[in-house]
């Protein structure tokens, strides 16, 4: 049940330290990640991992590529189901393929998963719900435990699928006696995202307060970011399309000049992502471009690389793992901004929890 909540979308974005803590609980033995040996044996032999997925699925699994090709250095690429099943393209020579879904029940995930299958490619499908179409016909199966997701909205489904892919990777990357240039202790890792998870939680009233400041009035918003703030930037925006009804786009910070700054116009809300070292300049760059042309922007940066005028702070963590705690201001932001219209937080129009039709 909603419990005191008014939603379950706000009740499952609260959720998201514990599924953080229960997926370190379920995965991990002695400080160390406990993935079936057939599934990493079979994951050995390939040569290219294609994570496939759709919406905010499709958003982890960019974050997922990432982990598996500096944890684990295989690469790796991430495809719109509905886009690959009807373009498969070169395939690798030993490709092994990943979906990703919190239902299971996707229909443009499971086309692809019934060619690949016809193909003889090894699968996995990582999925929050265990007996669902996707987890019965891959070969593998691995769980979120996120427990249910009821809103419409996937908000813990969306941690927990970057938390998984991480324990994933790291467990790989082991079998593979593979060195990562910058190890990354996932699970202490997970332990910090939950904290700073909480951290932003706790700022529910601020976070409120600069979603009537930046998009009660606003029928449009830009969100930006370099590398990971990137992808955070695509998921922000979905959340808040999906939701509010704003019309939201996530931008490659670097992309805006070469067409989309046409956009902006005075007061034009330009949410900026700061997460990674290599970037931050040219970002902060960016967000000046946008300024000069009036936009009014927020600027979401990790402690490391903050300034005195930074909107909002986030606990630094990993940089591969901002995108855990990134995303929380962006799904509270689209939780509010549909409150304060009055819309159905937890059903949408036009949308339904499962797309089960292609
Ligand atoms: O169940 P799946 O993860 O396969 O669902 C994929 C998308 O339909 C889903 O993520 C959708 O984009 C959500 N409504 C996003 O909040």
């Amino acid at each position: 049940s909603k419990g005191t909540y008014d939603s379950y979308m706000s009740k499952e974005i609260d959720e998201q330290p514990a599924v953080l803590r229960r997926i370190a609980k379920e995965y991990y033995r002695d400080q160390q990640p406990v993935i079936s040996p057939d599934l990493i044996a079979e994951m050995k032999q390939a040569d290219r991992i294609y994570i496939v997925a759709a919406g905010t699925s499709y958003h982890a699994g960019l974050v997922g590529q990432e982990l598996f090709e500096e944890l684990a250095n295989v690469p790796a690429e991430v495809k719109l189901a509905s886009e690959f099943g009807h373009h498969l393209g070169k395939l690798s020579q030993r490709p092994f393929f990943i979906f990703l879904t919190q239902s299971g029940e996707t229909a443009d995930s499971r086309q692809v998963l019934v060619q690949t299958k016809a193909l003889k490619y090894p699968s996995l499908t990582v999925t929050n719900v265990a007996n669902s179409t996707l987890a019965r016909e891959s070969d593998y199966a691995l769980l979120l435990h996120a427990g249910p997701e009821i809103a419409v909205a996937s908000t813990k489904a969306y941690t927990a699928q970057i938390a998984v892919q991480a324990i994933l990777a790291q467990a790989l990357g082991q079998a593979l006696n593979y060195q990562p240039k910058h190890p990354i202790d996932v699970l202490n890792q997970l332990g910090l995202a939950a904290n700073a998870i909480q951290t932003v939680i706790d700022q529910k009233d601020k976070l409120e307060k600069l979603t009537e400041d930046y998009f009660d009035k606003h029928d449009r918003a830009f969100f930006i970011g370099r590398g990971n703030g990137y992808m955070v930037a695509l998921e922000a925006a979905l959340k808040l399309k999906e939701v509010s009804y704003i019309h939201a786009e996530g931008f490659a910070a670097g992309e805006l000049k070469h067409g989309t700054i046409a956009l902006i116009e005075n007061q034009t809300p330009v949410v900026a992502f700061i997460l990674e070292e290599a970037t931050a300049a040219h970002t902060r760059g960016n967000v000046k471009e946008v300024v000069s042309r009036g936009a009014h922007t927020l600027t979401i940066a990790k402690k490391s690389l903050a300034q005195s005028d930074d909107t909002i702070v986030l606990d630094d963590l990993n940089e591969l793992l901002m995108p855990l705690v990134a995303i929380i201001p962006g799904q509270l932001f689209a939780y509010f901004a549909a409150k304060h219209r009055g819309n159905d937080v937890d059903q949408p129009r036009n949308l339904a929890k499962s797309v089960t039709v292609e």
